[in-house]
C-alpha cells in the first residue's frame, strides 16, 4: 500500500516521541512492502516562531494532500504562564481539528497487566480495564462564540452542538460498540445543560438503529467518579468535546502513564493521529519522553488503513517492551538508561525480527 503521511511533530517532546513513531512506521514499509512517504510540516509555538501563525497555510496544505497526519503535541510554558496570550499554540491543533473536520476523536484506554502496579489505583480494580472513549472534537464549548467584555469582568463561551454533529459522532460509537461488547454509554449532563439534552435525545433515537447494543446514560460528575472506581464496567464511552478531554485524561491514571495514551482523529475526508498527553516542555531532548503513545497511534492508523498484521506486530512489539521493562522513567523502575529513542529502537528491532529480540 502507498501511504503519504504528513508529520507534525510540534513542540516539546512531541518530535522525540514522533520520530519513533515514524521510525516504526519505516520498519512496518520496509517488512510488509508498502511505500509510506512522509512529509513534514510546522504547528504550534515553533510555527507561532517562525511564521507568527501556529496553524502556517502550507501545514494545512500538507495536510490536506497526505492519506494522514501523524501529530506530536503543542504547547510552550511560556503561553501556560500567560492565558491570555491572543495568539497560542493550541490554536493550531484545534483550527487544524476544525479545518480538517477530524468530528470524531477515538481514545483506547487499555490496563496492561504488566503496569497495574504503576497505576495509583488498586489492582483488583484496574485489571481488565478495556475501554474506549468516543469524543465529539468539532464542536461544543471549544468552538461556541466567545466573549469578553471590554473591563474584563464579564466573559461566556457557549456550548453549542447541532443534531447533525452529535448523530455522525454517535454512529461512529455504535458501530464500535457493535464490534467490542456491545455497551454504549452516553455521558451528558442532561440534569442542567440543554446541550446535554440534545445529546440524550439524538443518542436515544439513534438507539433502536443498534438494537444489540445495551445503551447506558451517566451524568459527568457521576461517570468521573465510576471511572475510578469500576472502569471494568464500560465499553464505549460517547461523549461530548470538553468532557471527553477531561475524562481520557482521568483514564491514564488507569493504565500507569498518560505517555501509553494513544488517538485517532477521525473525519470525513481526513484522518489524523495522536498521542493524547502535551508538549510536557520541561521534559524535552532529555530522552525521558515515552514514546509509546505515539508509536501506539501509529498502530491506529495502520488500523485504519486496514492494515491489521501490521498494527497487530506494532501493539506486539510493545507489549514486549512492556514486559521486559524497556520503558522510560514514568514507567521504569527496574532500569534507570532505557531512553525514548532505546524503547523506539526496541520496538524498530522486534519489527524486523520478532522471534529474536530481546534487551541488549
Ligand atoms: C487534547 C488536548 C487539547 C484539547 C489541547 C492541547 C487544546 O488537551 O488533545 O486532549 O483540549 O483538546
Amino acid at each position: 500500500m502507498k501511504l503519504n503521511i504528513a508529520v507534525l511533530p510540534g513542540d516539546g517532546i512531541g518530535p522525540e516521541v514522533t520520530a519513533q513513531a515514524v521510525k516504526v512506521l519505516k520498519a512496518i514499509a520496509i517488512n510488509f512492502n508498502h511505500v509510506f512517504t512522509f512529509s513534514n510540516a510546522e504547528v504550534g509555538a515553533g510555527a507561532i516562531e517562525k511564521f507568527g501563525d501556529p496553524l502556517p497555510e502550507s501545514t494545512v496544505e500538507t495536510c490536506k494532500n497526505a492519506d494522514a497526519i501523524l501529530f506530536g503535541a503543542i504547547g510552550k510554558t511560556s503561553y501556560d504562564l500567560d492565558p491570555y496570550a491572543k495568539v497560542r499554540p493550541e490554536q493550531g491543533l484545534l483550527r487544524l481539528r476544525k479545518t480538517l473536520d477530524l468530528h470524531t476523536n477515538i481514545r483506547p484506554v487499555i490496563a496492561y497487566d504488566d503496569l497495574l502496579i504503576k497505576s495509583s489505583l488498586k489492582k483488583t480494580q484496574i485489571k481488565d480495564t478495556n475501554l474506549v472513549i468516543y469524543r465529539e472534537l468539532t464542536s461544543g464549548i471549544y468552538f461556541g462564540d466567545k466573549f469578553l467584555s471590554e473591563d474584563n469582568n464579564t466573559a461566556s463561551d457557549v456550548c453549542k452542538y447541532t443534531r447533525n454533529e452529535v448523530e455522525r459522532v454517535a454512529h461512529m460509537a455504535f458501530k464500535a460498540a457493535q464490534s467490542r461488547k456491545r455497551k454504549l454509554t452516553l455521558v451528558d449532563k442532561a440534569n442542567v445543560l440543554e446541550s446535554s439534552r440534545l445529546w440524550r435525545r439524538v443518542v436515544q433515537e439513534l438507539a433502536s438503529q443498534y438494537p444489540n447494543v445495551e445503551v447506558t446514560y451517566t451524568y459527568v460528575d457521576n461517570a468521573a467518579m465510576e471511572l475510578i472506581i469500576n472502569p471494568k464496567q464500560f465499553d464505549v464511552i460517547l461523549t461530548e468535546n470538553m468532557f471527553g478531554d477531561i475524562l481520557s485524561e482521568e483514564a491514564s491514571v488507569i493504565v500507569g502513564s498518560i505517555g501509553l495514551l494513544a488517538s485517532a482523529s477521525i473525519g470525513d475526508k481526513h484522518v489524523m493521529f495522536e498521542p493524547i498527553h502535551g508538549a510536557y516542555t520541561k521534559a524535552t531532548n532529555k530522552g525521558i519522553a515515552n514514546p509509546i503513545a505515539s508509536i501506539l497511534s501509529a498502530a491506529m492508523l495502520l488500523e485504519h488503513f486496514g492494515l491489521d498484521d501490521e498494527a497487530a506486530l506494532v501493539r506486539e512489539a510493545v507489549d514486549k517492551s512492556l514486559t521486559l521493562h524497556i520503558t522510560t522513567p514514568d514507567l521504569n523502575n527496574k532500569y534507570d538508561n532505557i531512553t525514548t529513542t532505546k524503547v523506539g529502537d526496541f520496538i524498530e528491532d522486534f519489527i524486523n525480527n520478532p522471534d529474536e529480540t530481546n534487551l541488549n
